[in-house]
């Protein structure tokens, strides 16, 4: 069994952090999400991983994965010139691929669950594709399936208007090398793109083995703000153990679980968890709330944050309230103490202030 995790694509949905940052690198509870993607086919003993990226953000999702040494693994790097679809993707890894089944796990998906008893699955039913579906509140926005009363996949679409039932793809796929011949078939949707939906379907015409699983625990689709913080409770809730190598002075409370890495200091400040601080941040005369990760090189000075994400290099200075916020790279948000100041900003493009 191979992976191939896919991180092409352009990120649009979460502007404006994707200007500069591929999505599957945004940062959860401080850690890319790719990793989190890596981490889980790891553990399901997979050593091959294929690793799809696209020319704007191949070089970044190199520095930030590397060869796979970190985790005894080897991975390759497959170059899709073109944000062609996601069976596109799996017809340029075709050399890597060769006749091997494979896990397919699309990059900036995070779900709450392991891979290695749904590849367990794949094998044991002898499937040709086994797929992971969830019920969702808004189906239209992925690849839906329709299911008959014996629980088999009867149909497939990708972003249906009129949904046939709440049953959303989810970014996990495991193939047998008949995914090949079926993308071989299939012409582009509507929006221009080869479907790995589209060639689910024809699987299931051709009358192959298609099984599904429901994923009952929860899954991050990393689409928009919300979703990123959601992502970010979820994770800090689920994952963060206390763990201190930074500096708390004598002054300064840490409750709960809080993570803080090495280099950084907390200054007469209160940290409650779940929360985690990167490598070399200041927190001076502040409150950092549950739910917040802060990430390397930032500073929280005269402020209280809660339940928001602030990205390395980003400072908050003299805020009384930040909460529900994601504060991109390097940004600054500064109050100075002086009643009716007019407001100087420097606002990047796609972003949103609300004051
Ligand atoms: C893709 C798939 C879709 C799936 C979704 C999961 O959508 O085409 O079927 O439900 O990923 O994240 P896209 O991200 O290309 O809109």
């Amino acid at each position: 069994m191979k992976a191939l995790v896919l991180s092409g694509g352009k990120g649009t949905r979460l502007r404006p952090l994707t200007h500069t940052t591929a999505k599957q690198l945004i940062p959860v509870a401080n850690k890319p999400i790719i990793h989190y993607v890596i981490d889980s086919i790891v553990k399901a003993g997979i050593k091959d991983i294929g690793v799809i990226i696209a020319p704007e953000t191949g070089q970044d999702v190199k520095d930030a994965v590397g060869d796979g040494s970190r985790w005894g693994v080897n991975i390759t790097y497959i170059l899709q010139d073109e944000p062609a679809g996601l069976a596109h993707a799996v017809k340029t890894a075709k050399g890597f691929l060769g006749d091997s089944p494979f896990v397919m796990y699309l990059g900036d998906n995070l779900i709450g669950m392991e891979i290695d008893g749904f590849i367990d699955e794949f094998n044991r039913e002898h499937c040709d594709a086994l797929i992971l579906l969830k019920h969702v509140a808004e189906p239209q926005r992925f690849g839906v399936a329709e299911i008959n009363d014996k629980g088999e996949v009867v149909r497939l679409i990708e972003k249906p208007k009129e949904p046939p039932s709440d049953l959303a793809l989810v970014g996990v796929y495991v193939f047998s090398p008949d995914i090949h011949n079926a993308i071989d078939v299939i012409k582009p949707s509507w929006r221009g793109e080869l479907e790995i939906t589209d060639a689910i379907q024809e699987l299931i015409s051709g009358n192959k083995k298609v099984k599904s699983h429901i994923l009952d625990s929860w899954w991050l689709d990393t689409g928009k703000k919300d979703d990123m913080l959601e992502a970010n409770r979820v994770v800090l809730d689920e994952m963060i153990h206390s763990d201190i190598k930074g500096k708390v002075d004598a002054e300064s409370k840490v409750i709960g679980r809080v993570s803080i890495d090495e280099g950084s200091y907390i200054e007469n400040s209160t940290v409650r968890g779940p929360a985690v601080i990167g490598k070399n941040t200041v927190v001076r005369n502040s409150f950092v709330g549950p739910y917040t990760s802060i990430g390397n090189d930032c500073l929280v000075e005269n402020t209280s944050v809660e339940f928001s994400v602030m990205l390395d290099g980003s400072k908050v200075i003299g805020i009384e309230r930040l909460e529900e916020s994601l504060v991109g790279k390097k940004s600054v948000i500064c109050k100075d103490d002086v009643p009716h100041k007019a407001l100087r900003l420097h606002i990047g493009d796609d972003s949103e202030v609300r004051l």
